[in-house]
């Protein structure tokens, strides 16, 4: 699908991987929306990218009430919604018992489903709502792009990574069905499961970690960019036969136990 002229929302658009991709999709022509809770980081990012081109909008991916007014704030400002990108996670870690044996928290568990796995369905499924009032394309016949980030923690999860892990092998596991419900629309469904990336979540450790992260990437043997998860998003938003995979982006990176 062409990207010039065309809009996106963007949930996590505010720092790392999302932002990432709204400043590439902005570069090849696109309107993006960014979808967050960090309102500082937003209204930076809105006045930094172009308040004629970026319209930052505080939502929680959890909310029904507030991703339903942040798909129809989109509409408003840019006419349509033809990619969502969602990018908005967390990554907290707590083994399943302590080294006390204490049991990990329920609500912990419950709340990192709820934004990395409910969140994505949430948005998912309220762009594709929109998506489908779009005249298809005339040449390739789509409506619109979805694109979700699941992580190599969903295939093989390091230890205190149950919850995330489990969120994100969720995420793999919805993106076939998603792209078979919305194939008769047009519209695409794809997720990208990156390994080790450089963002804000990664580069406040130390560097000797970072290092170390990067060193057990068999090639290139660093963390990778976000400026190459936002090429591989931007692709996948043009290359109209790419549908309902899952793409790692992880340097042949295969994650040990811890
Ligand atoms: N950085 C990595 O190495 C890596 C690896 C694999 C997968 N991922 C995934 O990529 C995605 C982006 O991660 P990142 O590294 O860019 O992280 P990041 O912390 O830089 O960005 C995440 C953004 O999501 C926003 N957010 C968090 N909860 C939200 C909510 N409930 N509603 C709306 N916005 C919310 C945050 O405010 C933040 O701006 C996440 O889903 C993460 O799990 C990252």
């Amino acid at each position: 699908m062409q990207i010039a002229n065309q809009t996106a929302v963007i949930t996590g658009g505010c720092s790392g991987l999302g932002l990432a991709v709204a400043k590439q999709l902005v570069s090849a022509g696109a309107n993006v929306v960014l979808i967050d809770i960090n309102s500082e980081a937003g209204a930076a990012q809105q006045t930094a990218i172009g308040p004629d081109k970026a319209l930052f909008v505080n939502a929680d991916v959890t909310s029904e009430a507030a991703i339903s007014a942040a798909i129809d704030s989109a509409v408003n400002a840019f006419g349509a919604v033809h990619f969502c990108i969602n990018c908005a996670g967390i990554a907290p870690a707590e083994r399943v018992l302590n080294k006390v044996g204490e049991p990990a928290s329920l609500e912990r568990f419950n709340q990192t489903m709820a934004i990395n796995l409910s969140g994505t369905y949430n948005v998912a499924r309220l762009a594709a709502a929109k998506m489908a009032e779009n005249t298809p394309d005339a040449d390739t016949g789509e409506r619109g792009v979805i694109i979700n980030t699941a992580s190599i923690a969903g295939y093989e999860g390091q230890i205190g990574q149950t919850a995330y892990a489990a969120s994100k092998a969720a995420i793999i596991g919805l993106t076939l069905p998603m792209a078979r419900d919305l194939a008769a629309l047009g519209i695409r469904v794809n997720s990208i499961a990156p390994g080790v990336m450089a963002t804000p979540l990664l580069t406040a450790m130390p560097q000797p970690v970072q290092d170390a992260l990067g060193a057990n990437v068999p090639f290139p043997a660093r963390l990778g960019s976000p400026g190459e998860f936002a090429q591989l998003a931007q692709h996948i938003c043009q290359n109209s036969y790419i549908n309902g995979e899952t793409i790692r982006l992880d340097g042949a990176l295969r994650m040990q136990p811890k």
